[in-house]
């Protein structure tokens, strides 16, 4: 038998479901034995991972790389190193660049730039109000799943009518890709920016003011009855309040597919750090006051919350530093910093191990399509893998960033225990030895055609407007079908 390519002796694995001390053997892109220690033969490389724990690599599904029309904050090559250091091998990367990933043609424009990945990736297409006519063809093209902007944000992209959202819906939902939604209502914040301007107002608070958790609430449970409606699968992106988790609640409860997640920003920061930290802290959603943080770490461990994301969103520390709030960057790099900043949480006990594997990578490679693939150590799965040392301690430095042009963080200078040391993509070495490999540049793949998404069946078929208006279904079903 041919022997394995690397074999990871030594170090303790950390699943879902439990932690083992046991090697890893891996054959090309894939895991091809895992066993007790020293029981796997030989290798033509050894990784010796003593002292170490081994993670399926984080999946990250909420990123902003920028390219095209905003390289000068944050580029593939950046942001994909930035991954490789933070022990993420999936990234699913945002539409709000310029133009927006709005059209197959933005999207094939948008492969063409992924190319220089050294991890893998998914790419958003937008659900937009102008787009509906184009959303089969972002779906042929390779869009892994679909983002629609109910609130505004960076790229001030219009929020779609709720007219167009449920057309969107329905169409997406025959092919079962997950729509994810930035939930905020545009028309509350609008009304309430404009007064606090009127009067003056430009503050980091004003920024919360003018979009309290209102605007979440009332977003999560209008997208979830749309979703209810149309059968549609969908992700409520960067959760920040604990009040927005009844809806989400309530409607996971009545058997809608929606997943929540939620970033370090929302757990770990509150208006207390707002004095301290100034425009940098600006972040769409707001962070909020500190009672809101015990809501979303109770629903991380009831499983309200199935993942962990980053709304990695990178600008230059100049747009960051701007004073006045309503012209500052909204967001920040986030990709190097969430697995130590959420090991760290493991290590102060807010979480375990296998709860953090569980919504870093297991969870969101179920709700994006990618297992059995991705998100779990198992034979037969890409060797995704990230070692940490969880006895060693760090300062995050954003001098240190690998987000090379958007060096600024509200961490910054936050002490953290749980230290990424090596990571791989499909077998591949990305990040060895705390160092980035450099010819991990162009490892990267795209993963939609891993992804299987049986589409669900719409209650509400007999009025979808397709139906209405007798176009056929993509899936080749007839009502009669559907009904019986
Ligand atoms: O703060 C944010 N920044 N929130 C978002 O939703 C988008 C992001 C960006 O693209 O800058
Ligand atoms: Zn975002």
């Amino acid at each position: 038998m041919e022997p394995f390519d690397l074999l990871i002796t030594g170090g303790t694995i950390v699943t879902h479901e439990g932690v083992a001390k046991a090697d890893i053997a891996i054959s090309g892109e894939t895991i091809g034995a895992i066993g007790a220690p020293g029981t796997l033969g030989a290798a033509k490389e050894t990784l010796d991972a003593t002292g170490l724990h081994i993670m399926p690599g984080a999946i990250d599904v909420h990123v902003h790389y920028r390219d095209p029309g905003m390289a000068h904050k944050e580029d593939w090559d950046t942001g994909t190193a930035a991954a490789a250091m933070g022990g993420v091998t999936t990234v699913f990367e945002m539409p709000n660049t310029f133009p927006p990933t709005a059209t197959p043609a933005a999207l094939a424009d948008k492969f063409e730039r992924a190319k220089t990945a050294r991890v893998d990736f998914g790419l958003y297409g937008l659900l937009a109000e102008d787009n509906i006519d184009q959303l089969e063809g972002l779906i042929a093209g390779g869009a892994a799943a679909f983002k629609c902007f109910m609130g505004n944000t960076t790229g001030n992209l219009p929020s779609p009518s709720t007219g167009a959202m449920l057309e969107g819906f329905e169409i997406i939902a025959r092919h079962g890709h997950r729509i994810s939604l930035h939930a905020e209502t545009a028309s509350i914040m609008a009304w309430r920016q404009a007064k606090l301007m009127e009067a003056g107002k430009n503050a980091p608070l004003d920024h919360l003011a003018a979009r309290p958790a209102i605007v979440a609430i009332e977003a999560v449970q209008r997208a979830a009855s749309l979703a209810e409606w149309t059968g549609a699968r969908v992700h409520v992106l960067h959760i920040s309040s604990a009040d927005e988790l009844r809806p989400l609640r309530e409607a996971q409860a009545r058997g809608v597919d929606i997943t929540g997640e939620t970033c370090p920003c929302y757990l770990m920061l509150d208006t207390d750090d707002y004095a301290r930290l100034g425009p940098v802290i600006k972040v769409n959603p707001p962070v909020r006051e500190p009672h809101h943080k015990a809501g979303l770490w109770a629903a991380i461990l009831d499983g309200t919350i199935g993942l962990v994301a980053t709304d990695h969103a990178p600008h230059t520390p100049e747009e960051k530093r701007n004073p006045d709030i309503w012209e500052a960057g909204a967001g920040f790099p986030g990709v190097e910093t969430l697995m130590p900043l959420m090991l760290n949480a493991v290590a102060e006990g807010c979480l375990s191990l296998e709860q953090l594997v569980r919504i870093s990578a297991y969870n969101p490679a179920r709700a994006f399509g990618l297992a059995p693939f991705k998100g779990r150590i198992a034979v037969g799965s890409h060797a995704d893998l990230a070692l940490f040392d969880l006895a060693a301690e760090t300062t995050i430095d954003q001098a240190k960033l690998h987000s090379l042009r958007a060096r600024i963080t509200p961490f910054h200078g936050k002490r953290v225990k749980g230290v990424a040391m090596h990571t791989l993509s499909r077998g591949q070495f990305v990040m060895k030895n705390k160092t980035l490999v450099e010819a991990s540049r162009g490892h990267g793949r795209s993963v939609h055609r891993l992804q299987s998404m049986p589409a669900p069946k719409p209650l509400r078929v007999e009025q979808s407007l397709s139906h209405l208006l007798g176009s056929s279904r993509a899936d080749g079903t007839t009502l009669a079908d559907r009904k019986a």
